[in-house]
């Protein structure tokens, strides 16, 4: 089983990606964090790329590709995968199906979760993650147990992202409309596209999640 979350920034993709791995066996491929993984490594991709995600554009399509390419060749994606923020542009959604191609895979759904702009905002301006092992928070709707002390690691040192900024998130809410929602057709014609109503609790936007799994 092979799936695509799609959705707008700050929809929950992360966050559902990271609950359906821990509770089926499918690993998050999350092209966000392979970028930011090598933006804080210092390699010759992270330096190139690091300016161009805090603005909020979307990467080159070359550099994700292989980035991607080369991650699904590891052994623990032959149980399957979620992909979280890849494909982004018909470029890549159409050098994926070569790739799955050649492999003899295919992507079974993708899922749209919907959620509007105010929300999104909301979402993303109060979210911050643990410095120590990357377990993501938000101001109002997940706070730690304990304030200031990691529910996972016991870590008190938390990030925010470069990119959660206002006037990069206008960017990226850009970049989603103008370059990634045009995806949406063509899913949608391949007949994969199942939408998730993304503005419910994280709980049931999992349950509507795995109900899709179920039946794709
Ligand atoms: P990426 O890291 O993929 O970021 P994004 O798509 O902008 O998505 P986010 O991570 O902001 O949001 P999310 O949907 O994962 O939401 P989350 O679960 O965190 O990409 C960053 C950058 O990398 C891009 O701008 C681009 O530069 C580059 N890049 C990456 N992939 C690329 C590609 N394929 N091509 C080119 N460039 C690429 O949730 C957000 C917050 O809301 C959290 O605090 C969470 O706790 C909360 N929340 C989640 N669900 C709910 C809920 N149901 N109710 C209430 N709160 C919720």
């Amino acid at each position: 089983m092979n799936i695509v979350l799609f959705g707008p920034p700050g929809c929950g993709k992360g966050t559902q990606a990271k609950r359906l791995q821990a509770n089926t066996g499918l690993v998050q491929l999350s092209t966000g964090d392979m970028l930011r993984a090598a933006i804080a490594s210092g390699s010759e991709i992270g330096n190139r790329v690091k300016d161009i995600m805090a603005e909020g554009k979307l990467v080159d399509d070359e550099t994700v590709i292989a980035m991607l390419s080369e991650r699904i060749d590891a052994p623990d994606c032959d149980k399957g995968f979620i992909l979280d923020g890849f494909p982004r542009t018909l470029a890549q959604a159409e050098a994926l199906d070569a790739l799955l191609k050649g492999k003899e895979l295919e992507i079974n759904a993708v899922v749209e979760m919907t959620v509007n702009d105010e929300a999104l905002i909301e979402r993303i301006s109060g979210r911050y993650s643990c410095g120590n092992c990357g377990a993501g928070y938000h101001d109002t709707f997940k706070k730690p147990e304990t304030e200031g002390v990691c529910d996972e690691c016991g870590g008190k040192d938390f990030d925010r992202r470069a990119d959660d900024n206002a006037d990069s998130v206008r960017i990226r809410l850009d970049a989603y409309r103008n370059q990634s929602a045009p995806l949406l057709p063509y899913y949608r014609e391949r007949g994969k596209l199942i939408a998730v109503n993304g503005m419910a609790e994280m709980d049931e936007v999992e349950k509507e999640i795995k109900a899709v799994i179920k039946t794709a």
